[in-house]
């Protein structure tokens, strides 16, 4: 009799080179490993360690040169300047997908990736597509250019940006899986598809900051990728300078699903920039946990809430992190559902962002971008924050 095997994941790659937009990387490969996918993030350069936008350091699974034998289920390719056009610049990569769409494989594309690669190798003949509204333009005319977050069009997905990102992941996700699975994944995540934020405000305060604001992000192995990526991505894009510190052995972090982010700097020589004008903490279990125990790390928050300077938490980490170390003493914040239990006061739980004084926290990847966009309008104020939204498409 044979033996009962479960079915083989689906095969997604998923390249990546210089100037891809962080967040239109990590979330498909967060979202379709959640799904089950067995995603490779393919270096389309000449190394595995890659620098895409916003100074965010990847390090791929394998060369993209590598890749070219194996058969895929699915092609994803992010956007972002000069990524896209590094992408439709690739032959190895073009030769892939072209093999890859003669079979009928799915293959999929989003913000600049859409006009640049895919309609660039003339991949989008005949289809209706999207893509990032000031590279639309770019579509020859064969596309059909189509106002829409997302356009699935026979084996062809298409996205606009950086705020559609997980309508386009769970679309893809669809494709491959099914409705069901994209509802199972949802639940978790807080998915929302229209744009802008609102936060639940109580004993507002000023935050001060004079000139560019210098940012703490630290970052353990299973920290959210989704969450801490967001984040990084969002505060550069409003200028300031986000110090991402590793409390691992190393620099290299394998965060919650698998992507593994480089840091800038160890937590060691983190600290030695204190003082911080902003320290944020990124979800995601086990990473929430590690951050919780690290020593150094919980110091130097004591030290920056002693000093009445803002911190927040978004996930995990505002119950693992904030919440046991004191923290939170008397203020409302918010955490993930299934952790509203852990927090001394959960009677705010339910909003999506919450800030209270000098505490802005938050409840999982699917409130990520509207926990960014918040701490740069108390940051930087409202005309700031509005540029963001902007520029990630994430206007309401
Ligand atoms: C954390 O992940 C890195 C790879 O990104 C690995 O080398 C290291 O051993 C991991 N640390 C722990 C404690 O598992």
């Amino acid at each position: 009799m044979a033996m009962a095997t479960s079915p083989s994941p689906k095969k997604v790659l998923l390249p990546i080179v210089a100037g891809t937009e962080p967040i239109e990387a990590s979330i498909p490969i967060d979202i379709l490993r959640r799904a089950g996918a067995d995603v490779t993030v393919a270096s389309a350069g000449d190394a595995l360690l890659v620098e895409i936008m916003y100074g965010v350091k990847i390090l791929a699974d394998e060369l993209l040169a590598d890749c070219a034998a194996a058969s895929y289920d699915l092609i994803v390719l992010p956007g972002g300047v000069p990524g896209a056009a590094n992408l439709g610049g690739c032959a190895t990569l073009e030769g892939i997908l072209r093999k890859h769409v003669e079979k009928g494989g799915l293959y999929a594309a989003i913000c600049a990736a859409p006009p640049l690669a895919l309609a660039s190798w003339g991949l989008l003949d005949g289809h209706k597509a999207t893509g990032h509204p000031w590279f639309v333009e770019k579509f020859p005319p064969e596309v059909t250019a189509v106002d829409a977050n997302v356009v699935v069009d026979g084996n062809a997905v298409t996205g606009t940006g950086p705020a559609t990102s997980m309508e386009f992941a769970l679309a893809l996700v669809e494709q491959l899986y099914g409705k069901e699975k994209v509802e199972q994944i949802t639940k978790l995540m807080l998915v929302r598809y229209e744009g802008g934020y609102s936060m639940k405000e109580l004993n507002s305060v000023q935050w001060h900051c004079s000139g560019t604001p210098k940012v703490l992000l630290p970052l353990a192995n299973g920290s959210e990728e989704m969450e801490a990526i967001t984040i990084v991505d969002a505060l550069r894009r409003a200028n300031a300078d986000v110090i991402v510190a590793s409390v691992e052995d190393g620099f290299d972090v394998t965060a919650r699903y698998g992507t593994r982010i480089v840091a800038d700097v160890m937590l060691d020589e983190a600290a030695d920039r204190a003082p911080f004008d902003l320290i944020i903490v990124p979800g995601g279990l086990p990473g929430a946990k590690t951050l919780g125990r690290c020593e150094q790390l919980v110091t130097l928050l004591k030290k920056h809430a002693e000093a009445n300077k803002p911190y927040g938490a978004i996930g995990a980490a505002t119950a693992h992190v904030l919440e046991p170390h004191g923290l939170l003493k008397g203020r409302k914040a918010t955490t993930c559902a299934s952790m509203a239990g852990l927090l001394a006061d959960d009677s705010e739980c339910e909003n999506r962002v919450v800030v209270d004084g000098n505490v802005i926290t938050s409840r999982s990847p699917g409130t990520a971008m509207e926990y960014a966009v918040a701490v740069v309008d108390k940051m930087l104020g409202r005309d700031e924050a509005r540029r963001l939204a902007e520029g990630l498409l994430f206007l309401a």
